[in-house]
């Protein structure tokens, strides 16, 4: 689709249906029901041949600027729901199909439509606001909780924060939206009505080089087919079979995929239950269970309601509606959600073959793939019983993921018990597990033990230690988190008890004592209500000219490009002449010698035109950027998995990576191999260059304190997870050695300088060209320059454009991402909380290269006061050298590490004082004027400001004592609310790398084109400089275009990043205005009434330039490391953030409940940009702290490779309420028009979230009478919350020795 038709709206993020930046919407015809079935489909994972007289729309279909927008197009793009834009086409689609089901959907309906929908950027807040405009009652949650609506309830039962301000106006205004009217939706294309209704049913055959599709229409064909093949998979939804085909290179010859087979879709209401076809997909399978659930008695509908609420945390709304249940159930994944629920529930597969039908049990033997109990070849399955609950009887389902929405179970299970009429009496019991083995495992010897017992206490204890000794899993199990799902398995078990307890009450109130209150929320679902937002900031001055667009709401400059598709990124290029593609071949050892490479395979394969290698690269194979030159490619010894050893460049990209694969590389192991921080300290492997700060006497503070506390924090690292993955495409150009670059790269100088030292050329036969990424977030500046240099080098040996596109796996391996921290600290205080020393150690997991690795470190020990004023202080870093993937920038930069690390101990210092944290916090941040631990002056009044005005709007006390209320009257639910202090500085410690240029031309029609060195990645940043053109030259907007960054335009741009990019660009468009401004005066007052055209054109008469550079040669700044004084940062930046969140302290689950930011941002260039950035940085610093998991194997091997295994937040993960508000503004005179970078700072700021579960999961500690230190790593996954919150549960399960095995995973 994207290629051949160039149709390259839908986007590729993953391959593997987990992202859903591919989502297109598919739409059948049923000539029997003469409906229409619309439904969202990952085109990742849908196999051409498979869309036979299926109707496809794509982001193209939907609306376009040439011809008309869609409305979900022109409200996502107004609601400012996009930065990058890279999931956006996804999001449209969802959306849309949505609004084709439902043109008025409710939130519910919503935030299910998008939970397979990932965006890495904006924090989904305004994607939801864009979706609300199109429910009923937009401003409402909806749910009406207790018959209240949620705008008059409060939360809390506490008045609400205020919503809307005087002096605040909305960011968009719906009264401009254009209306939906399904009316003018396109319709179903006639030909293919005519053809589903007439054609005749036959099997469709589709025959490649290397496979057959065969289509079978009739069960007597498919059964026929079945017979000839029997080795060949029935592919439905290919959800299970796509992946194995895509990520484990199985390859089937023969497919067998049943088209529209009437039996395969049977819904039939029997006396013992309800017969469900194999074919239905899991949506469809939900709304038949809602249906019957809604029409049958409760007491028979146990078992469909069960599976009705795990469908609707089933992977995304696109899987659901592919995956079909027959697949699924013959899948048997380990973590398969339904098959527990299906095999406690008695449930029977009706399989056919040509011999006859026959039915088997879904049970252990099935699950287990025992071949008595199987399919045999040549067998399918028609349908599914699921028999009806009885009297007495009742089911559960239960699950745990690292993310509550479109993640697969941590563990799931399935629990069923009977006990007949009345009595009490255990008569039937079921359970079974999925994620506790390498299959769904039933534990039959204990239920088959607790039969007889009545349900009670005693048969609790029993159960539990049977279940624990029948389910067991080894230290060393597959998955890792051991000790976390031995704990859930009875944990479930316990939910179970009590649920099935308190129906037993209410049946039977005399015999059945039922729960203590406090027990009851244990049964809850998280609370759950949906998500609302506020912003708060100030409009612009009354008297600010109504054309000038500085401080105004202005829409993101490629909004509606972004909806409609037409952005074009770096992939979206069209394939030139003669265009290559060159895939890399990475190490597969840790720390190993090359002792020999074969590419004779490889290059055997069709296709396979060039291996590039070390060889190749004599002389040039390595580029210093920064500190330490670091090698291109590596033949001899490879220091970490994943290092880049050849490429392979051939005619396609199937190709390529074919042949990627037959690259034969033998090793010899060598030692030591340092992956963790520890190890590393006992290896003094470090970079050189540690780093140390000091500020007054910390010795002799340690004297006179009150106390002394000692402590550590491990924080993991973090990946990027920027939509669109590495890209570039090198096209010679044929003629004096030049070449253009087109990258996704936020360094294009960078770029030119790494390829023309690699091809020997001058830079000025280079050039780097950027049209916007798809998110960057400091992944695209190191590693990309070396994937460039090496893909222009092919490009350049071959005389042949070269393109290169990582897979999301290949990227997350490759790349490296946030360093991994291990703080230690020592604080000294009085009683009062007051700290009057601290003395810290950083330690960050560089990997295998320096890259970036010391001034992340750097930053980090410069900023370790975050906001407070420690008398004394000494920070000491050290960047250790590890046999890891090399660690790089990310937003922030050592800022989110450094800033937990200190404010864990000032969590510490309040509980030992017997404080609350807050109080703490204030009474040690800087007030007024003051002097950082550097001797940089500080005013400190904004910090101050925020804070307060953080505590009055997120009514911080009230709600602090509703939070201690709930938590006394929950025993396994409880709440934690904390508030964090934000400084962030801003600047980059030398005025050389802030400098910054701007190319401005008038064209004689009065059009403006600008060019700044900046990279558009998402930001806004071109919006905010076309923002600034306009305020400049007193023009509108719309006459001022921008085309996208060139070093061809502007030579010597430094780095897009640190926060800086508007600030440092802008003020070099604003002098190239100015200077054009100046030279066109005496022209404009000539002629004051003239326009644009007529200043132009005589400009031109009078030999005047319309054209002008741009510069700002950079912020005073300084850093003298050996003083540890300086004047590093040109400003800093204030915040506060308070968050709310409920624990399940059973399964570990977490609620975002509310979140208050407050900014001090001083005056908003664009505040709709503004919001979006905090936003969009908070929610990825939420992430951070609590549910992003980078998994690496004992040897080194990352195993969190794409989205199915790595969780960055999804849509359910946004605070229901979330409350962004700026100070008003105040001065900054050296800033552009007073305003403040915000790229990064609200990353620290999710660490709120980390600081209130861990306050929630102190008052679980405190009930169970825990009241020693507490030490909580970050992240703060659902594991690490169950494990400490401690209970008989914990203390049951088995331990292992330290050393007696060897994990699946360890911490880096
Ligand atoms: C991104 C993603 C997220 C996911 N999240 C979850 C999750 O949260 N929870 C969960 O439980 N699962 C999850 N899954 C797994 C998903 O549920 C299964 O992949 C899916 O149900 C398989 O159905 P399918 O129709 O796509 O199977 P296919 O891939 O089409 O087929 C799978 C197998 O079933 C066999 N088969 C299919 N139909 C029949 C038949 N009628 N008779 C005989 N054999 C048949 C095929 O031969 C094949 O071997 C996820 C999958 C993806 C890709
Ligand atoms: S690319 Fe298809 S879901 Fe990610
Ligand atoms: S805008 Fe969603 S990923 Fe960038």
């Amino acid at each position: 689709m994207r290629f051949p038709v160039q149709l390259t709206g839908t986007k590729y993020g993953c391959g593997g249906g987990g992202c859903g930046a591919c989502t297109v919407m598919i739409s059948r015809y049923n000539p029997i029901t003469k409906r229409i079935r619309h439904y969202p489909a990952n085109a990742c994972l849908l196999p051409i041949c498979s869309l036979h007289g299926a109707a496809v729309t794509t982001v193209e279909g939907v609306g376009s600027t040439k011809a008309r927008i869609h409305p979900v197009q022109e409200r996502v793009a107004k609601c400012h729901g996009t930065q990058c834009g890279f999931c956006t086409p996804g999001m449209v689609m969802s959306i849309y199909t949505l609004l084709r089901n439902h043109p008025e959907p409710t939130l519910d309906q919503l935030t299910d439509a998008l939970g397979g929908n990932l965006c890495r950027c904006t924090g989904y807040r305004p994607i939801i606001d864009a979706c609300k405009t199109f429910c009923k009652t937009s401003g409402c949650c909806q749910s009406k909780e207790n018959g209240v609506c949620c705008l008059d309830q409060g939360i809390n039962e506490l008045p609400e924060f205020e919503e809307g301000n005087k002096t605040s106006p909305k960011l968009f205004s719906e009264e401009e939206f254009l209306p939906l009217d399904p009316t003018q939706e396109l319709i179903f294309p006639p030909e293919l009505m005519i053809m589903a209704e007439k054609q005749p049913q036959r099997t469709r055959v589709f025959v490649g080089d290397r496979m057959t599709w065969i289509s079978p229409v009739t069960l007597k064909e498919l059964l026929e087919a079945k017979v000839k093949y029997p080795q060949a998979p029935i592919v439905m939804g290919n959800t299970s079979v796509g992946p194995e085909v895509r990520f484990k290179g199985t390859f089937h010859p023969v497919i067998i995929s049943p088209d529209c087979i009437e039996e395969l879709s049977v819904v039939n209401h029997a006396d013992d239950g309800l017969t469900l076809g194999a074919g239905l997909s899991l949506a469809q399978v939900k709304e038949i269970l809602a249906e019957v659930i809604q029409k049958l008695p409760e007491e028979k509908t146990q078992t469909y309601h069960a599976v009705w609420k795990h469908l609707g945390t089933l992977a995304g709304c696109q899987i659901r509606n592919m995956a079909s249940l027959g697949g699924h159930i013959v899948s048997r994944h380990l973590d398969s959600d339904l098959n527990p629920l299906l095999a406690v529930g008695n449930c029977t597969l009706n399989l056919l073959s040509k011999e006859g039908e026959r039915q088997i049990p879904l049970n252990e033997q099935f699950l287990t793939k025992c071949p008595s109990a199987d399919l045999k070849p040549g067998e399918i399955l028609v349908s599914v019983n699921i028999p009806y609950s009885r009297k007495w009887e009742f089911v559960s389902a239960f699950r745990q993921a690292q993310r509550q929405q479109n993640a697969l179970a941590i563990v799931n299970s399935g629990m069923r018990v009977f006990f007949g009429e009345g009595g009490g009496i255990i008569r039937e019991l079921s359970i079974a597990y999925g994620g506790v083995g390498p299959t769904t495992i039933c534990a039959k010897n204990s239920c088959q033990q607790l039969i007889g017992r009545p349900w009670n206490e005693e048969m609790l204890d029993a159960a539990c230690r049977l279940i624990l000794d029948e389910v067991s899993l080894p230290g060393w199990a597959p998955g890792g988190k051991v000790e976390f799902k031995r704990t859930l398995v009875i944990s479930f078990f316990f939910k179970f008890y009590l649920k099935v307890s308190q129906i037993l009450k209410t049946m039977d109130p005399v015999r059945y004592p039922g729960l203590a209150d406090k027990y009851e929320s244990a049964l809850e679902d998280l609370h759950s209500r949906n998500h609302w937002g506020t912003s708060k900031y100030q409009d612009v001055d009354p008297k600010q000219l109504p054309q000038d667009p500085i401080g105004r709401p202005i829409m993101h400059l490629s909004g509606i490009k972004h909806t409609t598709g037409e952005a074009i990124y770096c992939d979206d290029m069209p394939v030139l002449d003669g265009e290559l593609f060159l895939a890399f071949v990475t190490s597969s050892r840790a720390h190993a010698e090359i002792v020999s490479i074969d590419l004779s395979e490889a290059l055997s394969l069709p296709g396979v035109v060039d291996i590039v290698t070390e060889e190749d690269l004599r002389g040039v194979n390595s580029f210093c950027l920064l500190i330490e030159p670091e090698k291109l490619l590596e033949t001899q010894e490879v220091s970490c998995v994943g290092q880049l050893v050849c490429a392979v460049v051939a005619d396609s990209e199937v190709q390529a990576k074919r042949a990627a694969k037959r690259v034969k590389i033998v090793y010899q192991d060598l030692e030591p191999v340092i992956l963790t921080i520890e190890e590393a300290i006992r290896h003094h492997s470090f970079f050189q260059g540690e780093r140390k700060l000091e500020y007054g006497n910390v010795d002799e503070a340690f004297k006179v304190v009150d106390q002394i506390l000692e402590g550590e924090i491990h924080m993991g690292g973090q990946e990027h997870f920027y939509m669109e993955t590495q890209s570039m495409l090198a096209v010679p150009k044929g003629e004096d050695q030049e070449m253009d670059v087109y990258v996704s790269s936020q360094f294009p100088k960078y770029i030119q300088a790494i390829v023309a030292s690699t091809l020997k050329v001058p830079a000025n036969k280079i050039m780097c060209h950027v049209k916007r990424l798809g998110g960057a977030f400091g992944g695209k500046v190191t590693k990309t320059g070396i994937l460039a240099a090496i893909t222009a080098f092919a490009a350049n040996k071959h005389g042949r454009p070269v393109r290169c596109i990582l897979e999301r796996g290949e990227d997350m391996l490759i790349t490296g991402g946030r360093h991994p921290y291990l703080g230690k600290y020592k604080a000294g205080f009085m009683n009062d909380g007051r700290i009057l020393a601290l003395d810290v150690e950083h330690y960050c997991n560089g990997g295998a290269t320096l890259d970036e690795s010391l001034f992340v470190l750097e930053t980090g020990v410069l900023k370790v006061d975050n906001a407070y004023k420690f008398p004394n202080l000494r920070c000491q870093g050290w960047a250790c050298k590890t046999n890891l993937p090399s660690n790089t920038a990310l937003r922030g930069f050592g800022f989110p590490q450094s800033g937990l690390i200190t404010e864990n101990c000032i969590t510490e210092v309040a509980a030992k004082c017997g404080l609350s944290p807050e109080k703490v916090r204030m009474m040690n941040m800087y007030k007024e004027i003051d002097q950082t631990p550097y001797k940089q002056e500080i005013d400190a009044t904004n910090l101050i400001q925020c804070w307060k005005e953080c505590m009055a709007t997120s009514s911080y006390s009230l709600r602090k004592v509703a939070v201690e209320k709930f938590n006394s009257e929950n025993y396994w639910k409880k709440k934690g609310l904390a508030m964090v202090p934000l400084k962030f500085p801003v600047g980059f410690g030398s005025t050389a790398a802030c400098q910054a240029a701007a190319l401005v031309h008038i064209y004689l029609d009065g059009s403006v084109l600008v060019t700044h060195g900046g990279i558009e990645m998402g930001q806004g940043v071109h919006t905010k400089m076309i923002q600034v053109a306009s305020r400049e030259l007193r023009m509108p907007m719309s006459n001022v275009h921008l085309r996208g960054t060139s070093t061809e335009t502007v030579p010597n741009a430094n780095v897009s990043g640190a926060s800086l990019v508007a600030d440092l660009n802008g003020l070099a468009v604003k002098d190239a205005c100015q200077t054009l401004l100046k030279r066109l005066e005496p022209i404009i007052s000539k002629n004051p009434k003239g326009t644009w055209k007529d200043w132009a054109q005589a400009a031109f008469d009078e030999s005047i330039s319309l054209s002008a550079t741009g510069y700002f040669r950079g912020y005073e700044t300084h850093m003298n490391w050996e003083t540890g004084e300086g004047h590093p940062f040109a400003y800093f930046v204030f915040g506060a953030a308070c968050s709310e969140v409920e624990i399940d302290c059973l399964t570990g689950a977490h609620k975002n409940i509310r979140t208050d930011i407050v900014m001090d941002i001083g005056h908003s260039i664009n505040p709709a940009l503004d919001v979006g950035q905090i936003e969009g940085a908070f929610i990825q610093g939420m992430g951070l702290y609590t549910i992003e998991e980078l998994k690496y194997s004992p040897q080194g091997v990352l195993f969190t490779r794409g989205p199915d295994q790595y969780k960055i937040p999804a849509v359910s993960d946004v605070p229901t309420e979330l409350h962004v508000s700026f100070l008003p503004p105040s001065q900054n005179s050296n800033t552009l028009y007073s305003s403040k970078g915000l790229g990064e700072p609200g990353v620290f700021l999710g660490c709120s979230v980390f600081f209130a579960i861990h306050d929630a999961v102190r008052a679980a500690r405190q009930e169970r009478g825990l009241l020693g230190p507490l030490k909580l790593d970050s992240p703060l996954t659902p594991e690490k919350i169950r494990m400490a919150c401690e209970d008989k549960f914990t203390k049951m399960i088995p331990r292992d020795e330290p050393g007696s095995y060897v994990p699946w995973n360890i911490p880096v």
